[in-house]
C-alpha cells in the first residue's frame, strides 16, 4: 500500500497572501499528522513565494513522521539542507516564472550538478530522491547516481482530457514504474494529483509514495486539514 506524504506548501501560500503569521503550515502539518499523514513534504523555492527558512527550520523540530525537502539543486538550497537536515530531500526543477514545478528534473543535462548536490547530501545522511520525468532514460540516468528514490511526475496523466488520453498517460507511468523497480529503486509519484485521479495511480505495482499538496490544502479549507488528509488516506488505500 503506497504512503501519503503532504505537501503544505499552500497552506503557506495563504499567510504569503498576507504576509502575515497565519494560516500557519506547523499547525497544518501537525493536522495532518493526526489525519494520518505518513511524510510531511514542503518546497522551499528560491523565490520563498510560500514556504519560508523559518518554517523548515521549526517543522525540522515538530514533525514526528518523515521530512521531506523537495528543492533545486542550486547550491543555496543543497547548503540548507545539509544543515536542517530532512529524513528526505527530492531535488527538483525550478524556474522563478513558473507558477508550479511543471516538469521532471532533467537529471540527464544537469548530471554533474545532479551528481553533486546527490554527494552532499548523502554524506549528510539524507535520502534522495529525484523528482523526474516517467522517461526510462531518465530513470536509468537516476540509478546511476546511487540515489535511493525516485518521484515520478504524474502532471500529464493528471493534465490528459479524456478517459483514452488518461490511460494512456497512467501506462506510461505504469511503465516507468516498472523500469523503476526493476533498476532497484523506491517508486513515489505526485503532482496534481487529486481526490478523483489518485486511485488508478495508488494502485501501481510497486507504488511506495504519493506526494499530494494542491487538493488535499484545497478541500481542508472547506473539511479541515485532518479530515482532508483522512479522506486521502482512504482512497490510497
Ligand atoms: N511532488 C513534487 C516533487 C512537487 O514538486 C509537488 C508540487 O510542489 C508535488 C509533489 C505536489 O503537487 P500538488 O500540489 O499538485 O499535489
Amino acid at each position: 500500500m503506497a504512503t501519503l506524504g503532504v505537501n503544505i506548501d499552500h497552506i503557506a501560500t495563504i499567510r504569503q497572501a498576507r504576509q502575515t503569521v497565519e494560516p500557519d503550515p506547523v499547525w497544518g502539518a501537525a493536522m495532518a499528522e493526526l489525519g494520518g499523514a505518513d511524510g510531511i513534504t514542503v518546497h522551499l523555492r528560491e523565490d520563498r513565494r510560500h514556504i519560508q527558512d523559518r518554517d523548515l527550520e521549526v517543522l525540522r523540530k515538530t514533525v514526528q513522521v518523515g521530512l521531506n525537502l523537495e528543492c533545486a539543486i542550486a547550491p543555496e538550497m543543497i547548503e540548507i539542507a545539509t544543515r536542517v537536515r530532512p529524513d528526505k530531500v527530492t531535488l527538483v526543477p525550478e524556474r522563478r516564472e513558473e507558477v508550479t514545478t511543471e516538469g521532471g528534473l532533467d537529471v540527464v543535462t544537469h548530471r554533474d550538478a545532479v551528481a553533486a548536490a546527490v554527494e552532499r547530501l548523502q554524506a549528510s545522511g539524507i535520502i534522495v530522491s529525484l523528482f523526474i520525468d516517467p522517461s526510462p532514460t531518465q530513470i536509468e540516468a537516476s540509478a546511476a547516481f546511487g540515489v535511493e528514490a525516485v518521484e515520478l511526475h504524474t502532471g500529464c496523466y493528471a493534465n490528459a482530457v479524456g478517459a483514452a488520453a488518461q490511460a494512456e498517460r497512467l501506462a506510461e507511468l505504469a511503465t516507468a514504474g516498472d523500469v523503476v523497480r526493476s533498476v532497484g529503486l523506491e517508486l513515489a509519484a505526485g503532482h496534481g494529483l487529486t481526490y478523483r485521479n489518485v486511485v488508478p495511480v495508488a494502485r501501481l505495482p510497486g507504488m511506495g509514495e504519493l506526494n499530494i499538496g494542491h487538493s488535499i490544502v484545497a478541500r481542508a479549507v472547506f473539511v479541515g486539514m485532518s479530515q482532508a488528509v483522512r479522506e486521502m488516506k482512504a482512497l490510497i488505500s
